[in-house]
């Protein structure tokens, strides 16, 4: 696991814009980008709308999934996933709408349209970039403790301090729906390269168990320790829990440089 640590929420956003911006430009032929909702990515897409506007950066040849939906809520609603990539990201660069594809939350039989969801993955031949928030109970996706490693997409339960968390969203909480469709933590791990952001306080127990704690459910992001291609990239809040933050630093003041 790489751990970039950034004085500010907008040089973090940075570093995730880099990671995006190497893995479409090394895959021209196309690219398969997996997308996160939530606050956590906004600035860093904020940054790869700015790229595409002002420096040319193409998403023509992309496509993309989302993680995650909530059941019930229709795809007009502003809370919901499909709405928000649309309304914070793709509607703004030059990707093709009809390829930027989320779980089915209205779909009548939710277990089939995740089973269904989670195939189309493997049939596009599987993610190249996954960018990740995480959750203060520490999911990612909405892969909530003792979510299972080997899971694949599914429908899940929230746990009540994500259904708080997220209730800032919506008018009440009453409105959070309890039940979502999630990418499961098997269907996660099997991206190429995955880069997970978090900013703020309220993350740093979460990152702490993430980076530094033992692998267990109880923290479902600890998995992550097991993929041989993850970075993270935090700013100072998120980071304060951590113990090693010195190494993390030493280690990118001293990255290894190939001689050209
Ligand atoms: C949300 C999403 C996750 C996200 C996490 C953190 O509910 N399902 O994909 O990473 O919880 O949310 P936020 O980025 O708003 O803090």
């Amino acid at each position: 696991m790489e751990v970039i640590v950034r004085s500010t929420a907008e040089e973090a956003a940075a570093v995730v814009a880099d990671r995006f911006e190497q893995v479409i430009r090394s895959h021209p032929e196309g690219v398969t980008l997996g997308l996160a909702t939530g606050s956590s990515p906004v600035l860093a897409y904020r940054e790869l709308i700015r790229r595409h506007r002002e420096e040319g950066l193409s998403f023509a040849a992309a496509r993309a999934f989302l993680l995650d939906e909530y059941v019930g809520l229709p795809r007009t609603h502003e809370q919901s996933y499909y709405r928000f990539i649309r309304d914070n990201f793709t509607s703004q660069i030059d990707i093709d709408d009809a390829l930027v594809l989320s779980p089915d939350g209205e779909a009548t039989d939710p277990i089939a349209a995740a089973a269904r969801y989670d195939r189309s993955i493997v049939e596009a031949g599987g993610v190249d970039l996954q960018i990740l928030g995480i959750g203060a109970t520490g999911h990612i996706g909405f892969n909530e403790p003792t979510s299972s490693f080997s899971s694949r997409t599914r429908v899940k339960t929230l746990t009540e301090q994500t259904v708080t968390d997220n209730a800032r969203f919506f008018d009440s909480p009453d409105e959070v729906p309890i039940h979502v469709l999630t990418q499961g933590l098997g269907t996660i791990m099997e991206a190429r390269s995955i880069v997970l952001t978090a900013q703020g306080e309220h993350k740093a127990p979460a990152v702490a168990q993430m980076v530094e704690g033992p692998i267990s459910a109880r923290w479902p992001a600890t998995i992550l320790q097991m993929h041989p291609s993850v970075t993270v990239v935090l700013d100072e809040a998120a980071a304060s829990q951590l113990e090693l933050t010195d190494y993390y630093r030493y280690v990118q003041d001293n990255k290894v440089r190939l001689p050209h």
